[in-house]
């Protein structure tokens, strides 16, 4: 893993994140100081993926605190910060979480330094799924730089690749913003995994050729019920994958696990400029008054998942008792500190 790109970095009170956009392109750092730098990385998708976006506003919510003196700006600051995306759970999650925290600095760099081992664990939970060299499709991109410590459902393959069982990765090219293309198969190269890249629409011949073993995908928001939030083709997957009896897995950390919420319509769904479907690159691929809907996200009812990877294990169904059970476990931190006393 030492080939992984960092995507936050944090610093002597200094707070960097590595500009996703320009991937695989350029590998450049910008410095974030202000709320609206902190929110415009978010929400340009600079800094993305559910996990690494808790992970960024968390040092941002700390960030904040020491420049805003002011009570009232600094809170109207992190509810800017918390409401950048609407559909990514961990993001509320980690601004609640280090806004409750007696010194915010040193919970921000709790929670990443937490984020690091619930990967590990995620990844290691997940292996014992894939046989020697398993052909897995996966979709958007949920490697390190978009947990900001070894991946989700990438991180999985990832274990894999490192426990010697060379899976080969099928990565769906993720329109509009192809993070598959641009920021999954780079993750792949660096970690020295095969793998092949698709559109997003050959996803059924591939499955109806025998070309894949299993899917597997991170997630956004996870209702009590397992409906799934993840990246807009992920639903479309799921049926397909359903349809040619194919396991589908979905990899995240309980931090994506919503459980005030019953089911996946109550999950805020983002819907992004027009502009990303009628331009690519700066240049025109449709009318550029193109009437056009571009949800982010789309919901895969929970009982199209075969198992849920987490960091404290796999979930299966029926997802109503294994979801509550998850809701009741002690947390990650509490955990590990009983294990290390235990050893
Ligand atoms: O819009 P994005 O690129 O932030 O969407 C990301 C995803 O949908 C990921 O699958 C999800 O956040 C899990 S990342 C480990």
């Amino acid at each position: 893993m030492s080939d992984a790109l960092e995507a936050v970095r944090y610093e002597n009170g200094q707070l960097q994140y590595l500009d996703q956009r320009l991937l695989p392109a350029e590998i450049r750092y910008e410095r974030a100081r202000t709320c609206d730098d902190i929110v415009a990385a978010i929400a340009t998708l600079a800094v993305r993926g559910a996990p690494c976006i808790g992970v960024f506003a968390a040092y941002g919510i700390a960030v904040l605190r020491v420049v805003e003196r002011d009570d009232r700006a600094f809170a109207a600051a992190a509810a800017r910060v918390r409401s950048a995306r609407p559909t990514a759970v961990n993001l509320a999650w980690a601004v609640d979480r280090v806004l409750a925290a007696p010194d915010m600095e040193r919970e921000a760099i709790a929670i990443h330094e937490e984020q690091r081992s619930i990967d590990a664990a995620i990844g290691s939970n997940g292996v014992p799924l894939f046989g020697k060299g398993a052909r897995v499709l996966t979709h958007c991109n949920t490697g390190p730089i978009a947990t900001a410590g070894y991946g989700s459902a990438l991180g999985v393959l990832i274990a894999a690749q490192r426990a010697g069982l060379a899976p080969h990765a099928i990565v769906d090219e993720t329109r509009p913003l192809l993070q598959g293309a641009r920021l999954t198969y780079l993750e792949c190269q660096r970690a020295g995994i095969d793998a092949t890249l698709q559109v997003d629409g050959a996803a059924a011949i591939a499955m109806a050729r025998g070309r894949v073993d299993a899917v597997i995908v991170g997630a956004d928001r996870i209702a009590r019920n397992g409906d799934t939030a993840n990246k807009i083709g992920t639903y479309a997957l799921a049926i397909l994958a359903a349809h040619h009896a194919i396991p589908f897995y979905v990899a995240a950390p309980r931090s994506t696990f919503d459980f005030t919420i019953a089911s996946g319509a109550e999950i805020p769904i983002e819907e992004r400029d027009a502009a990303e479907v009628r331009s690519f690159a700066g240049r025109a691929v449709a009318p550029e008054d193109a009437r056009v809907y571009n949800p982010a996200f789309d919901v895969t009812p929970g009982h199209l998942v075969a198992a849920f990877i987490t960091e404290y294990g796999l979930l299966r169904p029926p997802y109503l008792e294994s979801i509550a059970t998850l809701a009741g476990r002690p947390a990650w931190s509490a955990l590990r500190n009983a294990e290390e006393l235990r050893a």
